[in-house]
C-alpha cells in the first residue's frame, strides 16, 4: 500500500498564547509512504535525513508501536517541500503529522486525529505546532494533569495573513534555552490578559485588539533580539498596512496580519518595502488552512 500524505505549514504561539496557541496556513509539504519487502529507505530528501530519526519515521513507529502494529519494509519519499526549514513554521510538524496520518492509514490502527496527535506530542515537547498541522485552522492545546487538550478556535474571514521570511535561521533549542525560568505576577497576567483580547480578535476580525494583543512578555522580547532587523521589519509590516506582528513559533519567520480589503494591495506593498531591508526576507501571502494533515492518494 501506498499513501500521500500533505500537510500545512504552522505557526505556533500567535503572539502571548506561548505553548497554546498555532494556526495552519496554506503553505505545505507532501510525503508517500510505500510498503515495501523489508528495511527501511527514503528519497527525495537531504542525506543526513536519511536515517530512523527522521521525524517521519518516529511518528510513524510511534503510531505503529501504540497500534502494536509490525511495520514491516518502508518507503519514505518527500514530493514537495514548500515549507522553509528552521524558520518557526512548523516544518518538524509536517514531518510528525505526515508520519502519524500514514502509519494510521497503512496499518489500519484506526485511531482518530486527536489520538494521533495525544501518541505524537511528546515527540515535540509541546503541541502548539502539531495540533494545527494535524487538525488545521486556529487551535489552543492544554495539558493539564498529564491530559492533552485541543480545540478549534473561531477564525475570522476578515484577515490577510503574510509571513515574513527572512535568509537566516533560528534554532528552537535556542530559542527556547534563553528564556527565563521564571516570570513575575505582572508577567503572567499581562499575556493572560492579552491571550484572552487576541483570542477575540481573531474571532471578530478586530484589528485594534489584535495590534495591541499579539505584544507578550513570556517570549517575543528575549526571541527578538535574535532576528536581526526585528524592530524595521515591523516598522515596515505596520507602514505597509499589516500592524499586527509577532514572531512565528521561535522564529525566524514573522507574521504580520491585515485586514481585509479589495482597495489596498497590502502583499505589494509589503513585498517592496521588504525588498529593501538586508536579509532578503521573502514574503509569502497565506490564507489559513482548514484541513490539516490530509491523505491525497492511496494506492
Ligand atoms: N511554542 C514553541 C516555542 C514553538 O515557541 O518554542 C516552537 O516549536
Amino acid at each position: 500500500m501506498e499513501v500521500t500524505v500533505r500537510v500545512p505549514a504552522t505557526s505556533a504561539n500567535i503572539g502571548p498564547g506561548f505553548d497554546t496557541l498555532g494556526i495552519a496556513f496554506s503553505l505545505y509539504n507532501t510525503f508517500e509512504f510505500a510498503q515495501t519487502e523489508q528495511g527501511l529507505s527514503f528519497s527525495g530528501c537531504d542525506e543526513k535525513y536519511k536515517n530512523e530519526h527522521n521525524l517521519c519515521y518516529v511518528a510513524y513507529k510511534k503510531v505503529a508501536e501504540a497500534a502494536d502494529k509490525e511495520i514491516g519494509g518502508l518507503r519514505i519519499s518527500t514530493i514537495s517541500c514548500d515549507v522553509p526549514i528552521a524558520r518557526g513554521l512548523g516544518s518538524s510538524a509536517t514531518l510528525i503529522a505526515a508520519g502519524a496520518v500514514a502509519a494510521n492509514a497503512i496499518l489500519d490502527c484506526g485511531f482518530s486525529k486527536y489520538e494521533l496527535l495525544k501518541i505524537c506530542s511528546p515527540i515535540e515537547g509541546h503541541a502548539d505546532n502539531l495540533t494545527p498541522a494535524i487538525f488545521g485552522g486556529f487551535t489552543a492545546c492544554m495539558t493539564h494533569n498529564e491530559h492533552l487538550f485541543s480545540t478549534p478556535l473561531h477564525i475570522s474571514k476578515k484577515l490577510d495573513f503574510f509571513a515574513l521570511v527572512p535568509d537566516f535561521e533560528v534554532k528552537t533549542s535556542v530559542a527556547r534555552s534563553i528564556l527565563p525560568k521564571a516570570f513575575s505576577r505582572e508577567d503572567a497576567v499581562y499575556n493572560i490578559s492579552h491571550t484572552a483580547f487576541l483570542m477575540q480578535g481573531m474571532a471578530t476580525g478586530n484589528m485594534r485588539f489584535l495590534s495591541v494583543a499579539a505584544n507578550d512578555m513570556l517570549h517575543q522580547p528575549y526571541r527578538s533580539g535574535l532576528i536581526h532587523g526585528y524592530e524595521e521589519a515591523k516598522d515596515a509590516a505596520k507602514r505597509a498596512g499589516a500592524p499586527v506582528f509577532f514572531i512565528s513559533g521561535s522564529g525566524s519567520t514573522c507574521i504580520c496580519i491585515a485586514k481585509k480589503d479589495a482597495g489596498k494591495d497590502v502583499a505589494s506593498r509589503l513585498k517592496e518595502r521588504f525588498s529593501s531591508l538586508p536579509n532578503n526576507w521573502k514574503v509569502y501571502p497565506l490564507s489559513v488552512d482548514e484541513n490539516g494533515a490530509t491523505i491525497t492518494k492511496i494506492i
